[in-house]
């Protein structure tokens, strides 16, 4: 039974071309026995007339917040009574006001109001998706817990091509349906257990130095966030901050040798294991009780190297469990990859060009090659929560593949 039967849904619909796409999604909805209460921006109406949803959805469409003056239904009502807020499609201004609480129609005022999940499905021409003002706005709605899915990549209006086509219909639909089953435990990988490392680990010289790298731990929260999202249960083994958030649970590292800890600890009841931390290849043999003065001169630092995390995950896996590793490379990407797949052992390896532009350490895009044995699959710059959408469906091919069904595993 479709997670959106019975369930109050106010669909919103931006100004875009897409906008046509949204009268599919309001049908299947109904279809699905959602309750569908469209509302349109003005800017919708210059591409799709309001009778058409008038004669789709639940009930009258609304554009105004001094419509129905006779039989009031108040944005907050609307907001207050939704089990669920779509926007498909969401355009640039229409992220930037939600990010920055600009309630200026009723849409903004229904999405500011409402408690509800708020599922939004960007479209708009790929430089408008890739402007850091935009993918800034996306980044602080996906900290407070919006969802988003696409853009798709694709031929766009106009004769360009890449990111930026709103997802289709049943996309939407599909997606709506796993936030709703979301809050209920279920989505694509309900039964799973997931455990994520992220950001680089950190190791101390004296008690104000340390040895570090790059990363920022944003694809891994973001890959623990797309896994709970779909119904995983998460670990989340990070060095850096990760305020706490429902269904993941934190557990809070700094060094290699923590991290290696904690993975042993966490590792043998989870069915998949995404390494996408940066860990410290060598560690300081000493570290020094108190902080190295300048007048003592220049130190020498012996190193000695940390335990390889994958490499023992490698060595003590369980038969169920999905390994995925994650090469940041700057030179001979795929070859490093490739060779770091087969000596790591594992069932994925997500290798990324740590020196191209917009890609990997403390952006918020990334964009990686998923190597597996059999195939190899390009996932172009996008946000993080997407890259991490393609890894997770890439595990679940690789399970499918391997013949490991979870839903059977854990009934
Ligand atoms: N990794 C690990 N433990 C380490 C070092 C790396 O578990 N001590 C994991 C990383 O989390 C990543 C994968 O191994 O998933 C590849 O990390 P990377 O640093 O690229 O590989 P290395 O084996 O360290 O090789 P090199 O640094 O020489 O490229």
């Amino acid at each position: 039974m479709s997670a959106l039967r019975g369930r109050r849904v106010v669909l919103g619909v931006c100004g875009g071309i897409a906008a046509y796409k949204a009268v599919q999604v309001c049908r299947l909805m109904v279809a699905a026995g959602a309750h569908v209460s469209v509302v349109m921006t003005d800017a919708a109406t210059n591409f799709v007339g309001e009778s058409t949803f008038d004669a789709l959805a639940s009930e009258p469409v609304r554009r105004s917040l001094f419509d129905h003056s006779s039989a009031p239904i108040s944005h907050t009502q609307l907001g207050q009574n939704a089990d669920l807020v779509v926007v498909a499609p969401a355009t640039a201004k229409l992220l930037s006001a939600y990010a920055n609480g600009f309630s200026h129609d009723l849409l903004t005022n229904v999405l500011l109001a409402t408690t509800a999940p708020v599922l939004l499905c960007p479209a708009m021409h790929t430089e408008m998706w890739q402007h850091p003002a935009v993918l800034d706005n996306v980044a602080v709605l996906r900290s407070r817990g919006v969802h988003l899915r696409g853009p798709a990549t694709g031929p766009l209006a106009g004769g360009d091509e890449g990111p930026g086509r709103l997802v289709e219909p049943e996309e939407v639909v599909a997606a709506a349906e796993e936030v709703l089953a979301g809050s209920t435990g279920s989505g694509d990988l309900a039964g799973l257990r997931v455990l994520v490392t992220a950001g680089g680990t950190r190791e101390p010289i004296d008690p104000v130095r340390f040895l570090g790298n790059r990363s920022s731990g944003k694809q891994g929260h973001a890959l623990a966030r797309r896994a709970r999202d779909r119904g995983a249960e998460v670990v989340l083994v990070s060095t850096a901050t990760f305020a706490p958030e429902q269904g993941i649970e934190v557990v809070p590292v700094d060094t290699a040798s923590q991290m290696h800890a904690a993975v042993m600890e966490h590792s043998p009841g989870c069915d998949v294991v995404l390494m996408a931390a940066a860990v410290a290849d060598f560690t300081p043999v000493a570290v020094a009780d108190h902080k190295l003065k300048k007048r003592d001169g220049v130190p020498a630092i012996e190193l000695e190297p940390t335990v390889d995390i994958l490499g023992s995950l490698g060595e003590c896996r369980q038969p169920q469990q999905t390994l995925v590793g994650f090469a940041a490379e700057t030179a001979d990407v795929l070859d490093n990859a490739e060779a770091k797949r087969v000596s790591k052992g594992v069932d994925l390896l997500v290798a990324n060009d740590v020196s191209a532009e917009g890609v990997g350490f403390e952006h918020d895009t990334n964009e990686v090659v998923i190597l597996a044995p059999d195939a190899r699959t390009r996932v172009p710059l996008a946000d993080k929560a997407t890259v991490a959408d393609a890894v997770l469906d890439a595990v679940l091919d690789q399970r499918a593949r391997r013949g490991v069904d979870h839903s059977e595993e854990r009934s």
